[in-house]
């Protein structure tokens, strides 16, 4: 009886304890006398980092010096010396995130099609056109879709801090932008990709279908659900399909977007690979790649690395002839390259300005739009 009570007194008195910790806490935490707007009083919408487990705070990540000890370092271009400090770097905090994406981790199954587009926080105007057009959060043919834009941060500090408050109010308005703390860089593009995919598994773990491509490219979105629809196992199987690449390796020409010097790799081979431009792939092998890329070394080119952990997954990316990420072959030069019926049997085309984005979405819907038979798009390549 007596034992009872002392555990009672003893928690009373770590309740206050604790409480009274807590209210001095708060109070020295308040600015006394500054003005306290709405917004930093209730904070920002989100500043945790995402991680697998949602709460580890994150290390600022340190330069790698060893890196310049490889033979030829110092003879190496700068965005290569920098790749080679940092790629160790696989965590960083999400600035703006969407937690309610897919409704919940529980009920994400109900997303049908996620539209992941890679965008830098300069694109401002082909975010705006997306969101109007092929982006358009809906539900077609019954099926639900939503979109996230990918970003990092702008290079210069001047810009950063103007197209962060830019990104900001893009996500107040629209909730489709996720932003991490890293430098957004065409050779940080695979660290996109996967901290994408750690997103997803956190957030939104059930989605049946991804489309992951650039803000540059022309999705058909009603024919990639169709399409979908016609692949069996609603997202749980593996399904990988873009524009198919095979016996290719790094480029070993400095002066090349793509130039990958042996510092990087010593392998001559890259593994099968779809153009990272625009691609489809299934909630299972989404997942698939999130293990895999664990425990693979980031590697400067985001699509071919998504190759690489397919290998390593014994998965294969396939080709799909809808998708072109490449460019248009036409039949003849008599039909010009904007001819909405070809886009209208498409699934996907690389390039295009935002302006042209509008005009061919609104030219495929037109019902008066006649063209030809159905396959000859496809004959045509
Ligand atoms: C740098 O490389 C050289 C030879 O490759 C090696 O002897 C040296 O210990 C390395 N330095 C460090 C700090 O690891
Ligand atoms: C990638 O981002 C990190 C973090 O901002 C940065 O330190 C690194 O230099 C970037 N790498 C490249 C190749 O741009």
């Amino acid at each position: 009886m007596l034992r009872h009570w002392c555990y009672k007194l003893e928690a009373t008195l770590l309740i206050v304890v604790g409480f009274t910790g807590l209210l001095f806490l708060l109070q020295t935490n308040r600015p006394s006398n500054v003005h306290v707007s709405k917004e930093e009083r209730e904070g920002p919408a989100l500043i945790l980092p995402i991680t697998t487990e949602m709460s580890k705070p994150i290390m600022e990540c340190q330069a790698n010096k060893l890196a310049a000890n490889v033979s030829g370092f110092a003879e190496l271009p700068a965005h290569i010396k920098d790749f080679l400090w940092y790629k160790h770097c696989k965590e960083f905090p999400l600035l703006l995130d969407v937690p309610e994406k897919c409704g919940s981790p529980k009920i994400s199954h109900e997303v049908f099609l996620l539209l992941a587009i890679k965008s830098s926080p300069g694109n401002y105007e082909r975010r705006e056109v997306i969101r109007k057009t092929w982006g358009q959060e809906r539900m077609f043919a019954g099926m639900r879709i939503r979109r996230v834009f990918l970003v990092g941060e702008a290079a210069n500090a001047q810009e950063a801090w103007k197209l962060s408050r830019l990104l900001k109010l893009e996500s107040e308005e629209n909730r489709d932008i996720l932003q991490w703390a890293f430098q957004d860089s065409f050779f940080n593009l695979t660290l996109k990709q996967v901290l994408f995919h750690s997103w997803m598994e956190a957030r939104c773990p059930g989605v049946r279908f991804i489309f992951n491509g650039d803000d540059d490219v022309f999705a058909n979105t009603n024919n990639i659900v169709h399409y979908l629809l016609s692949v069996p196992g609603a997202g749980d199987e593996h399904l990988f399909v873009g524009q198919l690449i095979t016996n290719v390796g790094p480029i070993r020409e400095k002066w090349s977007k793509y130039y990958v010097p042996e510092q990087v790799t010593t392998s001559n081979s890259y593994p099968p690979y779809c153009g990272g431009g625009g691609l489809l792939m299934s909630g299972y092998t989404s997942r698939t790649i999130y293990k895999e890329s664990l425990g693979i070394e980031l590697f400067p080119i985001d699509d071919v690395y998504l190759g690489m952990c397919l290998q390593k997954a014994g998965l294969m990316p396939s080709s799909h002839m809808g998708i072109r990420t490449v460019g248009v072959r036409l039949p003849s030069s008599r039909v010009s390259s904007f001819d909405p019926c070809y886009y209208r049997e498409l699934l996907l085309v690389h390039r295009f300005v935002p302006y042209e984005m509008l005009v061919m979405w609104n030219a495929i819907h037109q019902p008066d739009l006649v063209c030809g038979k159905k396959t000859e798009v496809y004959q045509s390549f």
